[in-house]
């Protein structure tokens, strides 16, 4: 099949069903007068890693703070981590930042029009350049996430983890195959939307999907053995000890450094050992633990009770009311209500 070429069928199957089911009122979808693509690629971002609930709040207080991409360039990195306190995965952020400094520089404050100059760009890779392209441009480049493989793999029972490269392939080459040529926005919206609705992981609703009369996976009854079950691999469980010293409405912080866990965000003060803690705060108290999972690590973090009265230079003290200008990863929170609760 040509470049040009499509088949057409699956496409305008699914196009038809997000006409009538689809997510049009996403925030990002509304801003028909503001800068499209701008929004567009913040929440593609944001979407890379966190559900579309969670998205829309953070979406929101970030157009607000930033309204077009100058001021998100214009912006210091700290400000940009700040208001993405809490989403995880912090590189998304700084990636940004980034992006939106090159294009002031390079692309007359615009992001490019062009899929080979958007995934030069730092954060964004193939699919995200595809769903800027089509999505903010209407152009009909294919998109492949999560929600897209799930749905590739049952309609044409593509077999192999779902990340493997040779997997990948696959998934690519049908995706180009199928792409849409007309009205391409709504078919890459419709295939996410389908994907996360309708093709769910768990009790698929096969009688509400538009293209379940071709569907390979349901035909040989094969739905859910596909996608193919990644293999678990164990991930690493590391213990940390944390210092906690709160008094009055302040809690100590100390921001990181750019190496290891939670680059130069602010966390208490962390060791690797109960002794490394104690030696630098002998009359510390254990006071509770809890587990925290990374992408590739768990943590255990014991958190030490420090006495309000005790000095040490690495405790800066910030007022909770200030907490939303210093970034903090989401484990902060936890142990901060969990100290409020005990
Ligand atoms: N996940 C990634 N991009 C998305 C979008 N535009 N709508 C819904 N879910 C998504």
């Amino acid at each position: 099949m040509s470049q040009l070429q499509s088949d057409s069928t699956f496409s305008q199957q699914v196009i038809a069903w997000y006409h009538q089911h689809g997510r049009k009122q996403l925030p990002w979808q509304l801003s028909a007068t503001a800068d499209k693509p701008y929004h567009v690629w913040l929440s593609e971002i944001m979407l890379q890693q966190t559900q579309v609930v969670k998205v829309i709040e953070y979406f929101d207080r970030f157009i607000q703070a930033f309204p077009d991409l100058d001021d998100l360039a214009n912006a210091d990195e700290q400000q940009v981590l700040a208001l993405w306190s809490g989403l995880g995965y912090y590189n998304r952020a700084r990636n940004l930042h980034k992006t939106a400094q090159l294009c002031q520089l390079n692309h007359h404050s615009q992001l490019p029009q062009n899929l080979a100059q958007l995934i030069e760009l730092p954060g964004i890779g193939r699919s995200t350049a595809a769903a800027i392209m089509s999505l903010a441009y209407d152009q009909p480049e294919p998109i492949m996430d999560g929600n897209v493989k799930r749905v590739f793999a049952r309609q044409f029972l593509v077999a192999g983890e779902p990340n493997k490269s040779s997997t990948m392939k696959q998934f690519w080459q049908l995706a180009e195959t199928h792409r849409a040529l007309q009205q391409p926005a709504a078919y890459t919206q419709g295939l996410m939307d389908l994907g996360a609705t309708v093709c769910t992981k768990h009790q698929p609703q096969c009688q509400r999907c538009p293209v379940s009369s071709s569907c390979a996976a349901r035909k040989h009854n094969l739905i859910a053995d596909y996608p193919t079950k990644k293999r678990k691999v164990k991930q690493p469980e590391v213990d940390l000890f944390a210092a906690l010293k709160v008094s009055d409405s302040h809690v100590g912080l100390q921001q990181r450094d750019e190496q290891g866990i939670w680059p130069n965000l602010w966390f208490l003060p962390l060791f690797l050992s109960v002794d490394e803690l104690q030696t630098k705060h002998p009359t510390a108290q254990s006071h509770f633990s809890l587990t925290h999972k990374l992408t590739h690590r768990i943590l255990h973090i014991h958190v030490y009770q420090i006495h309000s009265t005790e000095t040490g230079s690495e405790f800066n003290m910030v007022s909770r009311d200030e907490l939303p200008t210093r970034p903090h990863p989401k484990a902060l929170i936890h142990i901060l209500n969990q100290n409020d609760n005990h």
